[in-house]
């Protein structure tokens, strides 16, 4: 299978990694394209052995399944730029915060096999966190493939698009509000006495070995935490400041904010009843089929 991803950025270098890591997909069969301003990016794929191109209509003639891992603002430039070379064959898989598979599926060619992933960054070392919802032209089969390219670099599940935004709040942007809380606990630890090296390595084994707890006991957290609190002793005198901080509150007003924000960039990018008009499709099908001709 041959992968391209229009946009070189973090997120898709941290699919195209994972993907090779995994071992499933060789950097050979995958392409990645960027504007000029970006070279950088292109560089860093071309050392992980990718093929690259500044032209996008390149990466779909190339692929089977192409990623659009570019910012939401840049997502009706690229369709329109791509939907001549695109096929019934193609699948395309968007990873653009905020865009509904409607408004993609608009600005392509009828019946366009359309995905919408949300990933994250751990992706990069194969502990991503993925969810997809399929588009009204899918076919059967592709969600698995789309299930088997995203768990070669983690956790991936298929859900309803009306899920995509609150997955987006939590485990889209959850990453970075893990990495404040790891860097705060090290801070604590800092502040009663560890080396800074020790206390931040501390804190990332504490998460990590805390979400494997979860996962594979399959125990309610609230379960584990009672554990671990001895009448008295020192963990619940650490939850009692976690509580008065309204830890819990803050973070379901993070997902909440997340959510409401990755909506809204949806919006502001395309406004989500959004739709070609008649020539503007018309013309896009008219320019794909002399393509494919
Ligand atoms: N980073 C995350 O944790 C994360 C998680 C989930 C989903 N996402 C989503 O993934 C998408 C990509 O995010 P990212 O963090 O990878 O962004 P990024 O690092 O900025 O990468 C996007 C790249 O696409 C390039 N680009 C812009 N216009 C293009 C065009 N017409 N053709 C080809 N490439 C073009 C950008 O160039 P310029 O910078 O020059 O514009 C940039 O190099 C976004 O929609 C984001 O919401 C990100």
């Amino acid at each position: 299978m041959k992968i391209g991803f229009i946009g070189a950025g973090k997120m898709a270098q941290a699919l195209a990694r994972g993907l090779i890591n995994s071992g499933r997909i060789t950097a050979d069969n995958i392409i990645a394209s960027s504007p000029k301003r970006d070279e950088v990016f292109l560089d860093q794929c071309k050392a992980l052995g990718l093929n690259t191109t500044h032209d996008n209509a390149e990466v779909v003639q190339k692929s089977d399944v192409v990623f659009l891992a570019v910012k939401p603002v840049h997502v009706s430039k690229v369709a329109s730029e791509i939907a001549p070379a695109l096929s019934k064959e193609h699948l395309v898989v968007s990873i653009a915060l905020g865009i509904t598979i409607r408004n993609i599926e608009s600005l392509l060619p009828t019946k366009s096999r359309v995905v919408r992933v949300m990933p994250n960054t751990p992706s990069v070392v194969r502990a991503g966190a993925s969810a997809f919802a399929m588009g009204s032209a899918c076919r059967d089969g592709d969600a698995e493939t789309v299930e088997k390219l995203l768990s070669t670099v983690g956790f991936a599940v298929e859900v309803p698009e009306i899920h995509i935004d609150p997955v987006t709040g939590l485990s889209g942007s959850g990453p970075s509000y893990m990495f404040a809380v790891i860097e705060g606990l090290a801070d604590g630890g800092v502040k009663v006495g560890l080396p800074r090296d020790l206390a931040l390595k501390l804190a990332a084994y504490t998460l990590l070995g805390a979400a494997k707890m979860v996962l594979e006991t399959g125990i309610h957290p609230a379960q584990l935490k009672d554990d671990v609190q001895s009448p008295a002793g020192s963990s619940v005198y650490g939850m009692h400041k976690l509580e008065s901080g309204g830890l819990k509150g803050v973070l379901m007003d993070a997902v909440e904010a997340a959510t409401n924000r990755s909506r809204a960039t949806g919006d502001k990018a395309l406004p989500r009843d959004f739709r070609n008009t008649e020539i503007e499709t018309e013309k896009m099908m008219e320019s794909a089929q002399q393509q494919r001709t």
